[in-house]
């Protein structure tokens, strides 16, 4: 099996962590690139904590900053009914 497939031969889809307080994790064959289309040097197989506090110095990584400043972020995803009052139909 290659890196990136499943069993069952389908990729392996990229999961994002909106982690607690902290940053993205980034779980799952991808590229990041800078505005330039430049690509980071991310190793395969690697997860990755982006910045989202937007005070790492080592961007668009996090460097544990957010910790020291308190930044506080621990939504949880919600569907639009929800959001909008209405009870999700069964
Ligand atoms: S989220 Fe960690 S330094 Fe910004």
């Amino acid at each position: 099996m290659s890196e990136g497939t499943v069993e069952g031969g389908g990729e392996r889809p990229v999961t994002i962590l909106a982690k607690n307080n902290g940053p993205f994790l980034v779980d799952g064959p991808f590229r990041l690139v800078d505005a330039d289309g430049n690509e980071y040097d991310v190793p395969a197989g690697k997860k990755v904590n982006l910045c989202r506090c937007g005070a790492s110095t080592r961007k668009p990584f996090c460097d544990g900053t957010h910790s020291r400043m308190g930044f506080e972020a621990a939504e949880r995803a919600v569907r639009a009914a929800e959001a909008e009052g209405q009870t999700p139909s069964a």
